[in-house]
């Protein structure tokens, strides 16, 4: 018998972060949480209920007396939830959860539940830094309500600083933690290889290319949402890592390869998502190369090749592991990848073509999943959302 759903009442409050409760309703969904909404009138100037209303496939509460069929609402849904969030939580909603004030069907609600409290606050930095409001939310905090920071960064009112709510994939993750809920990927431990590498010159200059790290973290994400044991091995990106996920930082592609030959044992699936140089400079200079070079220094950098990670390691796969590389191609995209598929002994290839809006340090991309079987292709889309269907294509390998 399927396990019973757990249940997350979303209280969204008036402010510009409104409509990505969307969002947040959808990453819920996909970790198979049923969701219903309660919104405060004002937070209905911003996204309309009809929206939530179709997202959830349940009436949203607004008015405490006029929620269909039930006469004492703010009761029934605050006991029929095993996690109330509010998100984004304005700083008028966190003065009135600080003292307890219940003047609307989201404030009734809040007061009357006894399941865990989680809230995202959001608002302009000046509000959200002022005393009242910090001290509402540490009076909250004090109480046991968990709260998911705001971002700091440029906010609709024209202003950089902290009050941005915090990412919607952020808050999903805490609610699925406090949930408990277990996905689809628990106990599975997964290596995904993520970034760039580097290959110093000398101790200022190297080579690299453009991989932003967004692939290898979106897929690191989604697999841990989904209960994976994931480690990152990274090469240097300004992506955040996801919570939950351990990340061992490397620079070359010969510090990668030591690192993911170290976590690749004890793995059941590894992604090399990376984007790792193939070539290096032979002699890394230890001083600064100055200007006044002769003709012959240089017209020449010599390189050497870097060991092939996803090669060795595909080469010494055991029974139950399952391996899927990348193929960033600029022509012949099907069939470049498919020679790396024999080549590295991988389970499956994802391609990209590399464009300017595809493949490298883009949000979203367009790939084809090769296997021996065959293969599928999956259009543009967010990364984010491809690495959900990518990591459902890979458990079917297993
Ligand atoms: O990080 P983003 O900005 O999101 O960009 C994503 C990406 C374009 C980097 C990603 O989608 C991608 O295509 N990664 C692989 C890029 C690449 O180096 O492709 P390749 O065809 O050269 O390598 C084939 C496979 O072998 C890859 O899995 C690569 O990780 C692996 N490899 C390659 C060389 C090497 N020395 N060691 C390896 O392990």
């Amino acid at each position: 018998m399927a396990a019973e759903k757990k249940k997350v009442l979303l209280g969204v409050t008036g402010g510009i972060a409104a409509y990505k409760a969307c969002e947040i309703v959808r990453g819920l969904q996909k970790a198979e949480v049923d969701v219903r909404v309660v919104m405060t009138e004002n937070a209905t100037k911003f996204v309309g209920p009809l929206t939530f209303e179709a997202l959830t496939g349940h009436a949203v509460g607004v008015d405490e007396f006029g929620y269909p069929g039930d006469a004492i609402p703010h009761i029934h849904l605050a006991q029929d939830c095993d996690l109330f969030l509010i998100a984004p939580c304005t700083m008028n909603c966190a003065a009135k959860l600080a003292c307890g004030l219940a003047d609307d069907l989201l404030t009734s609600a809040a007061l009357a539940t006894t399941a865990p409290l989680l809230v995202a606050p959001a608002a302009n930095t000046q509000m959200y830094t002022s005393p009242a409001s910090l001290n509402n939310m540490a009076t909250l905090s004090l109480r046991g309500v968990e709260l998911v920071e705001a971002d700091e960064g440029y906010l609709a009112c024209g202003v950089e600083g902290r009050g941005r709510m915090a990412e919607p994939q952020r808050i999903v993750e805490r609610a699925l933690a406090l949930l408990g809920v277990r996905g689809d990927m628990s106990g599975v431990s997964l290596m995904i290889t993520a970034g760039p590498t580097i290959e110093p010159i000398d101790p200022v200059r190297y080579i690299t290319n453009f991989s932003s790290g967004k692939t290898g973290y979106s897929l690191a994400r989604a697999a841990a949402r989904r209960g994976a044991d994931v480690t990152i091995v990274s090469g240097p990106v300004a992506v955040d890592p996801p919570e939950g996920v351990t990340v061992v930082s490397v620079r070359t592609a010969r510090e990668m390869r030591d690192a993911a030959a170290e976590v690749f044992p004890a793995c059941d699936l590894a992604i090399f998502a990376a984007a790792v140089a193939d070539l290096r400079p032979e002699d890394e200079s230890d001083r600064k190369l100055k200007k006044g070079l002769d003709d012959a220094a240089l017209s020449t950098i010599r390189l050497a090749e870097n060991p092939d990670i996803l090669s060795e390691l595909g080469h010494a796969k055991r029974e139950h592991q399952v391996v899927v590389g990348f193929a960033a191609e600029t022509h012949d995209v099907v069939d470049n990848a498919r020679k790396k598929l024999i080549a590295k002994n991988a389970d499956m290839i994802i391609a990209n073509e590399v464009g300017p809006e595809k493949a490298f340090g883009t949000e979203g991309n367009e790939i084809y999943m090769i296997t021996a079987a065959g293969e599928e292709h999956l259009p543009y889309m967010l990364k984010s959302e491809l690495a959900d269907i990518v990591l459902d294509r890979v458990l079917d390998l297993r």
